[in-house]
């Protein structure tokens, strides 16, 4: 069983992708256990504040070290963690080969920023790991926490119905997936390619390697320049 902890100051964000199709049926498994944690339930003042000014003067509220501090500490005190991971568009950009090594650990914390970004002390003592899901600024690390969980929910063993599809994936292996067809075989006069109706497996496996290496060539020649292949 896989633990994520989420800590945020917009829990709503985070409820949906969680409440529905595959992350839904992996939690209802008991195969993950997703929290989400108001970083405003451990603001130290009455107000609740969890941002503040930043020192030296300029534009934005920087999310406070306390609550932060006080929500990762209470966590650690019940189980260790493996990785304490802060969402932030200046960290290493996530890809498959990330994805698969996190289904892999057991506990996992996910911060996610907001307004400016967290106090510097957070990412210098408290993180393990800092991560993007790509060059561009989100309004906050929440959708990027939903994009991560997704990406590993769905590689732990017995989410996907079907174990060897997520195998199949692109990326998995540096490739795009082939194309895929489903009935009717013939629509408007646009035809389903014929060597999928004849039942000869080792020829269809062959068609879709030579499928996805053509797909990869014309659409990320970038993936084959550091691969094997
Ligand atoms: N927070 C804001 N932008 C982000 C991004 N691109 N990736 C992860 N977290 C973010």
């Amino acid at each position: 069983m896989m633990r994520i902890d989420i800590l945020t100051v917009v829990p709503e964000l985070l409820r949906s992708p969680f409440e529905a199709s595959i992350l839904k049926r992996a939690t209802d498994a008991g195969l993950v256990e997703v929290h989400i944690h108001n970083l405003r339930d451990y603001a130290t003042n009455a107000y609740k504040q969890v941002d503040d000014y930043q020192f030296g003067g300029g534009a934005g509220m920087v999310m406070m070290i306390e609550p932060i501090d006080k929500c990762i500490s209470d966590l650690k005190a019940e189980r260790d963690y493996d990785e304490i991971i802060y969402m932030t568009p200046d960290g290493n950009q996530m890809d498959q080969g990330m994805a698969n090594a996190l289904s892999l650990k057991k506990n996992i914390i996910i911060l996610c920023g907001h307004y400016k970004g967290v106090d510097q002390r957070v990412r210098d003592h408290l993180i393990s790991r800092e991560i993007s899901i790509g060059d561009y600024v989100l309004s906050g690390g929440e959708l990027g926490a939903a994009v991560l969980c997704d990406a590993v929910i769905r590689l732990i063993p017995g989410v996907l119905g079907n174990e060897t599809s997520a195998l199949t994936d692109s990326f998995q292996d540096d490739l795009l997936a082939p194309p895929i067809f489903t009935r009717p075989r013939e629509y408007k006069g646009w035809k389903v390619p014929e060597i999928l109706f004849g039942g000869n497996l080792p020829e269809i496996e062959k068609w879709r390697e030579e499928e996805a290496l053509k797909r990869t060539q014309e659409k990320r020649p970038d993936l084959l320049d550091n691969s094997e292949l």
